[in-house]
């Protein structure tokens, strides 16, 4: 099959890459030349700079030249296709509907393209990235304007989680497809045909709005069982003597109907996703008169839980923000991506910030740079006293709380790290449940603030060491 991928971000990247490991010939186009240089380039920084997944540049490496072409040319490209995926970006209105203003002006460019091409032959366009129900059939309009022949339109939506896409993808759990016309389906059939009779792969053939409702559904449900977590089970943990959420999960989710997935307690899930989509769907659902309340309150826990951790350490460890230096871990949206999108450090930096704190010092093991454009100070002039650090060692170093922010793995040791670089009293919030010892910290004089427990201080007060005293004397 003869592939073409418009937009090369994550979404576009990895299938453009995936499609040509099914040994399809896949042009992935871009109208950012600077992009298309550095996916060219084939060198694996140049990639990362735009996209860095897991497994994605040695993908790369492995077919580019071969079964994968990077463009910014779409015009030489465009009239013998098969298939388009529209990989584009659809970012978010003030109102939370979707800005289809890029999806648009693309798809108006190829449907000019397309109303001049010589070829007859049967090609179908497929939105890859999530986009409103209804949007189908909006390109269908597009092209029908535009007099465009024999051409299809098809819902294909993306499942996979960043830093385990390609992977994912290589063994998905569905295959979701959305069209009209048996001839779209069968070209699809044949880009994705070691899937359609796979014993352990759903692949699912349907209308193009079931198709995009399909994914609206699995977003929201997924943030939903985040924000039942994290505004229920953790709050019983917060509010509870005695309630202990590790325990509470395991017995709740032995269930095999209940997904131990979204039981992992957090200040928030972020992300390029959840936010947008569960907006997106409140916004199409009030279009039709559809009570939005559920979402509305699943999508508001999320927004609560990336702040309200700060406020937590504030009544119930009485700790004063102003004027403090803070260590924040872990500024992606989560662990194993550099992406900081809807990141929850990013809630968090602004509150501690809006607190008075002096300095911040932030490390993510992968994101840093990310972070520095994300927390410019063109953005707010507060965003000066953040200092980058090379380790958590580093950050940790001279202040005076911590907060973790992501679950990088990394963080899990951290306690010793903690008695090794900063002394008691000192504040340690915890919004992962990174610190799986941290009644031993707490023994030990440190005070811990964690999504899904109460605030825990030192019964007595720590032990002063004795060259301290002395020097204090
Ligand atoms: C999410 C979905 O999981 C994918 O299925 C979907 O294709 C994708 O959005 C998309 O629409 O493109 P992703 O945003 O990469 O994928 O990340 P997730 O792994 O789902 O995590 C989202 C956030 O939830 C992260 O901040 C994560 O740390 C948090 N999370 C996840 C929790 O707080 N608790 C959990 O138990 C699980």
């Amino acid at each position: 099959m003869k592939i073409i991928v418009a937009g090369t971000g994550y979404v576009g990247l990895v299938q453009a890459a995936v499609c040509s490991e099914y040994g399809h010939e896949v042009y992935a186009y871009d109208n950012n030349p600077e992009k298309i240089a550095a996916y060219n380039s084939g060198e694996a920084a140049q990639i990362e700079r735009y996209v860095n997944e897991p497994g994605l540049s040695s993908l790369i490496q492995k077919t580019l030249g071969k079964y994968l072409f990077f463009t910014s040319d779409i015009k030489s490209i465009i009239g013998d296709a098969d298939v388009i995926f529209f990989c584009l970006p659809t970012p978010p209105n003030q109102d939370g509907s979707t800005n289809l203003t890029f999806y648009d002006a693309a798809a108006g460019e190829m449907a000019q393209l397309l109303a001049k091409r010589r070829s007859k032959k049967r090609m179908v366009l497929v939105n890859k990235s999530t986009v409103p129900i209804g949007t189908a059939r909006h390109l269908e309009d597009i092209l029908r304007t535009h007099n465009v022949q024999n051409v299809g339109v098809a819902s294909n939506p993306e499942f996979l989680a960043e830093g385990t896409a390609i992977a994912q993808a290589r063994k998905p759990d569905r295959l979701v497809v959305g069209c009209d016309h048996p001839e779209d389906f069968q070209i699809l059939r044949r880009v994705y045909s070691q899937f359609v009779n796979h014993v352990r792969i759903k692949y699912i053939e349907t209308t193009p709005e079931t198709s995009e409702a399909i994914k609206y559904v699995a977003n929201t449900m997924l943030l939903t069982y985040i924000s039942f977590w994290n505004g229920v089970g953790a709050r019983l943990g917060e509010k509870i003597d005695n309630v202990r959420i590790e325990d509470l999960r395991r017995g709740v989710t032995a269930d095999d109907r209940i997904s131990t997935w979204g039981s992992y307690v957090s200040n928030g899930a972020g992300g390029s996703c959840f936010g947008k989509d569960i907006r997106s769907l409140i916004y199409q659902l009030r279009n039709v008169d559809v009570s939005t309340k559920m979402l509305e309150a699943s999508y508001e826990v999320n927004e609560y839980q990336k702040r309200y951790l700060v406020d937590r350490a504030i009544n119930e460890a009485d700790f004063q923000f102003s004027n403090k230096t803070v260590a924040v871990l872990g500024l992606a949206f989560k662990k194993q991506t550099n992406d900081m999108r809807d990141a929850s450090s990013i809630k968090v930096i602004e509150t501690l910030l809006g607190k008075g704190v002096s300095k911040i010092k932030a490390y993510d093991p992968l994101a840093n740079e990310e972070a520095k454009e994300t927390f410019s100070s063109a953005n707010n002039i507060l965003f000066d006293k953040i200092e980058y650090c090379n380790s958590a060692k580093e950050a940790l170093a001279d202040s005076d709380a911590l907060f973790i922010s992501a679950d990088w793995e990394e963080f899990r040791g951290l306690s010793g790290t903690i008695e090794q670089v900063v002394k008691p009293p000192y504040l340690v919030i915890d919004g992962r449940r990174m610190i799986p010892d941290y009644e031993e910290l707490v023994n030990k004089g440190f005070q811990y603030v964690a999504v899904g427990s109460m605030a825990m201080s030192p019964l007595v007060a720590p032990e002063i060491e004795p060259e301290l005293e002395a020097a204090e004397a």
